[in-house]
């Protein structure tokens, strides 16, 4: 930040009220921003912070639909959710607004108008993909079919993950709408549409010239979108959930999600003060957008330009996003219910926000994804913030009850030794200011963390311990240098663990947490009261860790259970096709394992006229000494096939449970060997 700027705003991507927030919006966008704005407070800049819920666009719209209520039924409870546990979870927001509030209604026309007038927008009148079941147009998400790419057949109207590609959903070969599974037509609609293609050469100049030092995630994601080449994008829908379009004449149509809410970030300001002007329209305020990397093109290219061409509104000077945070090794994915819930974990977990803060900025995605497991969470708690910072807050003020009377002690006999721990110290304050003016939230912890490494490594080779029996004016002056790095750490660590910091300084009697601005080493007087301390952590044992991945396990379980439940009958075959496949009772008279395999079993079958051997991958699931005499149902005329120098002739037929494991399927009753089933 070269510029002085005399206000702050910052906003904070506005979560999908068709959910609660998990640790993965946390690790992104809500924890670091909190850091920030908790920093900026301390440091006494004028800094508003501001969030709220994204309460339009098709998903909320589908799950209303698939419970049978209204989609305000559905906003009205996740956003109740999500507020109750952002402020649980100490997100300091100073407003926490919604997209469907009448100020934000007022707003998003308005600005729409502007634009309207403006003649900024496209008109365009184009072929789109309609769900005739449904009644409705599909927004590309809504599209799947084959990648004209690569082939891959669950391809998105907008993408394929599986190769990557960009697509339009004309381009899908076999589109079918996901929420009928129909094939959908094509009919004419209306759409206004933003012509970021005009736009491209003020973009490069003011993303990748101007803004060179925004995070290289971010700039190289602005690079590589401005180097493609832009396209218009609409920002109207077919759709009868949202800020309805403020054209005369027009009155079934609403603004596009994307385009109504970072305009939020403006009516929940509006909504905060009367002074939102002052925030928005003057060039010496700052704004900056914290959002998940699936975010970057709407804050960096369309919403600036939206704002740019409005005319009146400055643009944000960062967007420090972040990559993603997988779960145990899984992508987080609210429909597959793959993720650790705030509301959850904060049941699960009370009194700990700080734990969770810490190990999220530890292990932030800032440069890359991060995968967050629930032992790396034990570990960081019992590991760094149990056995670093809660021993050494703990060892510095019951000694010093011990020996004081809890009173601070002089600072006696100090030589090159504190000397050099006031220097560390001193680096360790710049080091956290310096990366927190960066962003880069994880090094600031690192050095937080070094003060109170700091403080355990002196107390431990001075061992006041033992030297109290000698030399009493010595331990004074160690004590004093622990209570001071301690007093430091509660200042200094405030905006990455307020509740315990707040704790600490009720330990020490200090009354608020203030931005250390001198080099001022002795922050608590001699003789000042320090009170009796409690632990400020405790260990998470194995079970409460075990209890975690358990969910996670069931989770798993139902997910696959579904899958299975929901794969689709396959492509239909004739009676003739199903009539030459041979099928028969068979009864299993010999079985052994196949040498140096896991999962292949010999087995012998009686088909009534003869026996055949038969080589199944079943010996994961099945003893041989278990099956013997079991009549399963076997294909006779299956092609033979050598498998492992073994002639095997035709195939068991086996049933195949939700998580993999191969069941026999067998008669109910006896039947006499090789009957043909049909
Ligand atoms: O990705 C999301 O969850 C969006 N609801 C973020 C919107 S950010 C802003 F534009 F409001
Ligand atoms: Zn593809």
């Amino acid at each position: 930040m070269d510029k002085t700027y005399k206000r702050h705003l910052i906003t904070t991507a506005l979560p999908y009220a068709n959910g609660p927030v998990h640790i993965g919006h946390l690790a992104g966008v809500y924890v670091p921003a909190d850091i920030y704005v908790r920093y900026m407070r301390m440091r006494k800049r004028d800094v508003l912070f501001i969030g709220g819920s994204d309460e339009h666009g098709v998903p909320i719209t589908l799950r209303a639909r698939k419970e049978g209520v209204s989609p305000q039924d559905i906003v009205d409870r996740y956003h109740k959710i999500i507020k109750n546990a952002f402020e649980n979870f100490g997100i300091t927001f100073d407003i926490y607004s919604r997209t469907t509030s009448k100020t934000h209604f007022e707003t998003a026309s308005e600005f729409f108008k502007t634009l309207y007038d403006k003649g900024e927008f496209i008109q365009k009148t184009t072929k789109q993909y309609f769900d005739e079941k449904e009644n409705q147009f599909l927004a590309d998400r809504y599209i799947i079919g084959t990648c004209p790419k690569c082939g891959f057949e669950e391809a998105y109207g907008d993408q394929c993950e599986k190769c990557g590609s960009s697509l339009s959903p004309e381009e899908l070969i076999n589109p079918n709408s996901t929420i009928s599974g129909n094939h959908p037509i094509l009919k004419e609609t209306t759409h206004w549409y933003l012509p970021l293609d005009k736009y491209e050469d003020e973009l490069r100049q003011w993303i990748l010239e101007d803004h060179k030092e925004w995070k290289p995630n971010v700039y190289g994601q602005c690079k590589s979108w401005i180097d493609g080449g832009l396209h218009p994008r609409a920002v109207s829908r077919d759709l009868n959930w949202g800020v309805p379009v403020p054209i005369e004449g027009v009155d079934d149509k609403v603004l596009y999600v994307w385009f109504d809410a970072p305009i939020g970030y403006i009516s929940a300001t509006k909504e905060l003060t009367p002074e939102w002007e002052k925030y928005w329209k003057s060039d010496d305020s700052r704004l900056i957008h914290f959002i998940g990397k699936d975010n970057i093109v709407f804050h960096c290219i369309v919403f600036p330009s939206m704002l740019k061409h409005e005319g009146s509104y400055i643009l944000p000077d960062n967007v420090p996003a972040n990559e993603f945070l997988n779960l145990e090794g899984n992508k987080i994915s609210t429909s597959k219910n793959w993720a650790v819930w705030l509301h959850e974990y904060l049941e699960d977990f009370p009194g700990k926000q700080d734990v969770l803060r810490y190990v999220l900025t530890a292990n932030a995605p800032e440069t890359k994804d991060n995968d967050f497991t629930w032992k790396d969470f034990q570990a960081r708690n019992n590991n760094e913030l149990v056995a670093i910072l809660g021993n050494f807050i703990n060892r510095s003020l019951v000694l010093t009850h011990k020996y004081f009377d809890g009173k601070v002690p002089a600072a006696e006999k100090w030589g090159e030794q504190e000397e050099a721990i006031i220097q560390q110290v001193n680096a360790c304050k710049l080091g956290i200011e310096k990366n927190l003016e960066q962003f880069k939230f994880r090094e600031a912890l690192k050095n937080l963390m070094n003060i109170a490494r700091i403080g355990n490594k002196y107390l431990t080779e001075s061992e006041p311990w033992k030297l109290i029996k000698t030399d009493e004016s010595r331990v004074k002056g160690i004590l004093n240098v622990c209570l001071q790095l301690s007093a430091h750490l509660a200042h200094l660590g405030e905006a990455f663990l307020p509740f315990t910091m707040k704790k600490l300084r009720e330990y020490l009697n200090i009354s608020e947490a203030m931005w250390l601005e001198e080099d001022n080493f002795q922050l608590l007087q001699e003789g000042a009261e320090i009170n009796k301390p409690g632990l400020l952590f405790e260990k998470i044992e194995d079970k409460q860790v075990q209890l975690q991945l358990d969910k996670l396990e069931a989770t798993k379980q139902s997910n696959q259970a579904e899958a299975m439940e929901t794969e689709p009958v396959k492509e239909a075959c004739s009676f003739d096709d199903f009539m030459k496949m041979d099928i028969r009772v068979a009864q299993i008279e010999t079985a052994e394992k196949v040498a140096k395999t896991k999962k292949l079993l010999k087995l012998t079958l009686n088909i009534g006229s003869e026996i055949r051997t038969v080589v199944s991958g079943i010996a994961e699931y099945y003893k041989p000494e278990d099956i013997i005499g079991m009549q399963v149902l076997y294909l006779a005329n299956l092609a033979p096939k050598k498998l492992r120098g073994i002639d095997s002739e035709g195939m068991v037929l086996m049933a195949k449970e939700p998580d993999g494991r191969l069941r026999f399927v067998s008669p109910i009753e006896p039947v006499r060997n090789g009957s043909g089933v049909s």
